[in-house]
């Protein structure tokens, strides 16, 4: 089933505490938890990789609630079977990350996860039509760290992808995403919200989890 609503970004979380920061996210009602994976190649950033995935997985699956494996890599085809092995249930790649789009997002279905293809906000949205994918990510920063401001840009992306794609697939945004952000991509079509430091950041992750998802009707 197609990814809904918020999904925390646990990048922003304090790692120190991990399964209590995403226990708080997911008693909220989160049922995305979004997961940052950089290899300091594609991104500069190293973060975290398919250990990270395994060690939230019960948890998270428990909750009724979905891993969705967010690869900041180059050449993810190489790296699917490690995450949908670890416990990912949607995994997303980078249409400048690899020559072999159509093939890695082949792999994530055979996998048994749902596949995702991702543009940065350099990248024009056609660069979504000539593949099948079950979500498309359209980057509203540019990818490799949290915190930064949406780029106002991403509106009209937003309702061209929606354009090529139809009113079907889902389609997820992340980046600088929180309540005023939210609401105006979702006008915009947007159906998953990606957001670290809006809810991790703040003092109550909870209420954050619930504004957000108020914000744009879930
Ligand atoms: C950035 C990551 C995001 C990041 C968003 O490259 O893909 O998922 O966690 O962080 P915020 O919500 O702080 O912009
Ligand atoms: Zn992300």
């Amino acid at each position: 089933m197609a990814l809904k609503g918020i999904a925390p970004s646990i990048l922003a979380a304090d790692f120190a505490r991990l399964g209590e920061e995403v226990g708080t996210v997911l008693a909220a009602g989160a049922r995305v938890i979004h997961v940052d994976v950089m290899d300091g190649h594609f991104v500069p950033p190293i973060t975290m990789g398919d250990l990270v995935v395994k060690a939230i997985a019960d948890q998270v699956h428990e909750a009724n609630a979905k891993i969705d494996v967010h690869l900041m890599i180059e050449r993810p085809e190489e790296q699917i079977r490690a995450f949908a092995k670890a416990g990912a249930d949607s995994i997303t790649v980078h249409a400048e990350a690899t020559p072999h789009l159509h093939y890695a997002l082949q792999a994530i279905k055979e996998a048994g996860c749902l596949s995702g293809v991702a543009i940065n906000p350099g990248t024009p949205a056609e660069a979504i039509s000539a593949v099948q994918a079950d979500m498309v990510l359209c980057m509203t920063v540019n990818p490799g760290w949290g915190g930064q401001a949406f780029l106002d840009s991403s509106i009209a992306k937003l309702q061209r992808i929606r354009e090529l794609i139809g009113d079907t697939p889902a389609v997820q945004v992340d980046g600088g995403i929180g309540k005023e952000t939210a609401a105006r991509c979702a006008a915009a079509g947007a159906t998953v919200f990606v957001a670290g430091t809006a809810v991790f950041g703040t003092q109550n992750p909870a209420a954050a989890v619930k504004a957000i998802s108020t914000a744009t009707n879930g």
